[in-house]
């Protein structure tokens, strides 16, 4: 039902310079596998096998991690090392990619529009790759698409976070329909902490409904100049239907060096990398 995963991949990774500087951060290593195999594996777990890919300028990597490097493979053909390229081998013959770029970085809502010619009128899951979401049992985007079986419209991933660092976020509020699901009335991209509706904070996990895209074409620049997903999301929430699932799992933000860190001992200590 749901088979298409968009990953918008065209950010600067300023938090992150200068590693980024000419390096997409998505391709940044979490052990020795990019964050953005982490997020394909995790939507291929969930069924979603058609990956499209937002990048920019200076994101080739991105492309050509998801092709064949006939030299390479040629070379440690036979060796030891090819079990090392087992993983991305099933997601290249398990997966189709896509790729198109952004012209300009005019925020998450407009890189999510940028990949409206790749996703068509079909409802579609949204990675950002750069919060690594882990789950001994079923990954956070698989919990989603089976609850999106259910309510048929727009999700997001919520977590917890404590109000010292909610400035940071998309944040809702809304009714509590079980105990880990809320109806969403209210979402506020990047409150201060005394403006926040709640300490519910939306992370890179997203089930989008196609009629984003009408309101996305209709949603003027919000808080940075940027076109804010939270804010098309807020007017889909007043017409229609905006689900916040509290997930089962863990998250890092790998988008900073703190989470980064984080993340590279949590994975290296639970062996959850290329072995
Ligand atoms: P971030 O807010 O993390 O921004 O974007 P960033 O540029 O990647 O990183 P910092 O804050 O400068 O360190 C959230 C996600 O949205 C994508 C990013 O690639 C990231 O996955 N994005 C953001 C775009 O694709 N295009 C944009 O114009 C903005």
């Amino acid at each position: 039902m749901i088979t298409k995963c968009l990953f918008p991949a065209a950010g600067y990774g300023t938090r992150f310079l200068p590693a980024t500087k000419s390096m997409p951060k998505e391709m940044m290593p979490v052990v020795n596998k990019p964050l953005i195999e982490y997020g394909v594996d995790e939507a291929l777990e969930a069924g979603l096998n058609e990956i499209a890919v937002v990048t920019g300028r200076g994101k080739r990597a991105l492309a050509d991690h998801f092709d064949t490097n006939f030299e390479l493979e040629h070379q440690i053909s036979g060796t030891e090392k090819e079990e090392l390229l087992s993983g991305i081998r099933n997601l290249l013959d398990s997966c189709t990619f896509a790729f198109t770029r952004q012209r300009e970085m005019k925020g998450l809502g407009h890189a999510i529009l940028t990949g409206k010619p790749l996703v068509g009128n079909e409802p579609f899951a949204v990675v950002l790759a750069d919060d690594l979401c882990l789950n001994q049992e079923e990954g956070v985007l698989k919990q989603m698409v089976d609850l999106y079986r259910q309510f048929r419209c727009s999700i997001v991933a919520v977590e917890e976070v404590p109000r010292d660092q909610i400035h940071k976020y998309g944040v809702i509020a809304g009714e509590m329909i079980r105990e880990d699901i809320y109806r969403v009335d209210k979402l506020v991209e990047k409150p201060s902490a005394e403006q926040a509706p709640s300490n519910l904070a939306i992370i890179g996990r997203y089930i989008l409904t196609p009629d984003i895209f009408d309101i996305l074409e209709q949603t003027a620049p919000g808080k940075g100049g940027e076109i804010q997903i939270t804010d098309a999301l807020q007017t889909q929430a007043q017409t229609g239907c905006v689900i916040a699932y509290k997930f089962k799992g863990k998250r890092f933000d790998c988008g900073s060096v703190p989470g980064f860190i984080e993340a590279t001992n949590y994975c290296y200590e639970k062996g959850l990398y290329s072995l």
